[in-house]
This record gives C-alpha cells, sequence and structure tokens, in this order.
C-alpha cells in the first residue's frame, strides 16, 4: 500500500515538473541528431562498451529528465554534461523518441575482473569463475525480487517490474539488460550520493542500505533479464 502511494505521489510528482517530459518526439528527427551520440551509445542505442549506458528501449520521459539533469548540473559526468548543454528541449524529445522505438540488446555472461580473482578463500577453495557468476546472479535474483526486510532494502521488482521493463507512467527507468559494469557504477553513485537528481532521494536511501557485494549481484542480475 506504501508503495503504490509512493508510486503514485512520484508520478504526480514527475507530471508537473516539465512540458518537456511529456511532448512526443519526431523519430525522424531524433535518428539525425542521435549521429552526435552514436560514438559511445551505438547507432540503435546498445552501446558496446559496457561503461557507456545503454539507450535504447528506455521510456522517452525517463531519458529526457536525465539529459536535463546533465544541462541544468542535477546529475554530473565530464561526458554528458558538455554533450548535454549542446541540446535544446526539442532535440532532447526527438532523440528519446528514437532510441525508445529499438529493442535493447542482450548481454553475454559477465565476466569476473581480475581484481575479484584475488580472492584467496576462493582460490583456495577452487570455486571456478563460472560457479563464482551463476551465485552472484542468483544473490541478485533474490536481492531484486525480494529485498532485504530485516535491513529495509526494497524489493526491486516493485518500481522496476517483474522483467526490469520499469514503470513508464510513475517514471521509473527500465533496467532490464543494462550492461553491469554501469549498472555497477550508477547504483555506486546513488550510493555515495555522487548520483543525486533522483526523486525524492529513493534511489539513495535503497543504495546505501547495500553492499558492494549485493551491488555487484543485483548488477550482475539485472544484465541478464532479458
Ligand atoms: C563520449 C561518450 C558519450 C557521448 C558522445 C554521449 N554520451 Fe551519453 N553517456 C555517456 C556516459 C559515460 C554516460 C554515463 C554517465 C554516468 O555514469 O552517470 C552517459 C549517460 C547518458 C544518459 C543517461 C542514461 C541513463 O540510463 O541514465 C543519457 C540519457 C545519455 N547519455 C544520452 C546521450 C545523448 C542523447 C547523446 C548525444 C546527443 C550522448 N549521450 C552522447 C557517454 C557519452
Ligand atoms: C520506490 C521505487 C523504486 C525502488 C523500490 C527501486 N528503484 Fe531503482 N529507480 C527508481 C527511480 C524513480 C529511478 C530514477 C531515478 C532518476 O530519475 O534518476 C531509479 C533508477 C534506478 C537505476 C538507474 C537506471 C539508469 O539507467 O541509470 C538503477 C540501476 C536502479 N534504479 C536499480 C534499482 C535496484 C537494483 C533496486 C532494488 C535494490 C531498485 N532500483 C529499487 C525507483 C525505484
Amino acid at each position: 500500500m506504501k508503495k503504490q502511494w509512493l508510486a503514485l505521489s512520484l508520478a504526480l510528482a514527475l507530471a508537473g515538473t516539465s512540458s518537456a517530459l511529456q511532448a512526443t518526439g519526431n523519430t525522424e528527427a531524433g535518428k539525425e541528431k542521435s549521429a552526435a551520440c552514436a560514438g559511445c551509445h551505438g547507432e540503435l542505442g546498445n552501446s558496446v562498451a559496457a561503461t557507456f549506458p545503454k539507450l535504447a528501449q528506455q521510456h522517452p520521459a525517463y531519458l529526457v529528465k536525465q539529459l536535463q539533469a546533465f544541462k541544468n548540473g542535477d546529475r554530473k559526468d565530464p561526458m554528458m554534461s558538455a554533450i548535454a548543454m549542446s541540446l535544446s528541449d526539442k532535440d532532447m524529445v526527438d532523440i528519446a523518441a528514437y532510441y525508445a522505438e529499438h529493442r535493447i540488446s542482450d548481454n553475454p555472461l559477465p565476466i569476473l575482473n581480475d581484481d575479484d580473482d584475488d580472492d584467496d578463500a576462493d582460490k583456495a577453495a577452487t570455486i571456478k569463475p563460472e560457479e563464482k557468476v551463476a551465485a552472484l546472479i542468483k544473490q541478485g535474483g533474490d536481492l531484486y525480487r525480494n529485498g532485504d526486510l530485516t535491513r529495509e532494502v526494497s524489493a526491486c521488482i516493485a518500481c522496476h517490474d517483474p522483467q526490469g521493463k520499469g514503470n513508464k507512467p510513475a517514471g521509473f527507468p527500465l533496467v532490464k539488460s543494462q550492461h553491469a559494469d554501469y549498472l555497477i557504477k550508477t547504483l555506486s553513485d546513488f550510493k555515495s550520493g555522487a548520483r543525486s537528481n533522483n526523486p525524492e532521494n529513493i534511489m539513495h536511501m535503497i543504495a546505501t542500505k547495500m553492499t558492494d557485494d549485493e551491488i555487484k549481484a543485483v548488477a550482475y542480475y539485472i544484465s541478464m533479464m532479458k
């Protein structure tokens, strides 16, 4: 009940923020304008490098909101801030409409980074990297669906949907099939407060209660959601 009320109040808050968030874009114009983004985000919004988020299939209002945040300084990134400065409201709406039309691509299984392998205990127990990845995905799936009531970590499913499609009217972004590296970075930014433009500080409050291992686990799980 509380969650539904929260979702509703957020939707109302978002609805009142800006007309650009509700405007419908021109996908043809958006395609042309997105040429400036393709080098990092991929031609159809499916970036290759895992630190550049995929934008394909994302709800247009969420994309516009983030671009406005980069432009006005509420969200900071050395690459995106300068780029967003050069975009008008109309550009943002058109580009968002273009990306929303494409399907987000699937990811290969995550590969553990080198620094994850320094764990002597794991080596001694000869846990194979594939087994460790599988265990993390399982742990992440449990957290995504159930949260952790004892530590007040909300279940992600409540807002981001069982399939990770988010909730368009409420402004909750699609997360499924996003790159794990970007998810880890952005969840850590929510945790540290470096990314602070989330409404009512929701994602900050959730991420601060998560350990770095849990962030990695849930990121791996989400990256494999199709
Ligand atoms: C030089 C590389 C680069 C280019 C070019 C670039 N971006 Fe980005 N973009 C990034 C990075 C890196 C991030 C992640 C920032 C962060 O970690 O907060 C990002 C994040 C975003 C996000 C937020 C996504 C989310 O899920 O929250 C949007 C929206 C976005 N970019 C749109 C664009 C658009 C539109 C263009 C072209 C006009 C563009 N970007 C060009 C590198 C780039
Ligand atoms: C009460 C609703 C709610 C819950 C529960 C919730 N989120 Fe979110 N989440 C949001 C909202 C709203 C945003 C958009 C924030 C913004 O506008 O910057 C968001 C953004 C995100 C993003 C950024 C997406 C991107 O493309 O940059 C990630 C990743 C994320 N959430 C993961 C999670 C995970 C993992 C959980 C569970 C541990 C979770 N969320 C639980 C509401 C929620």
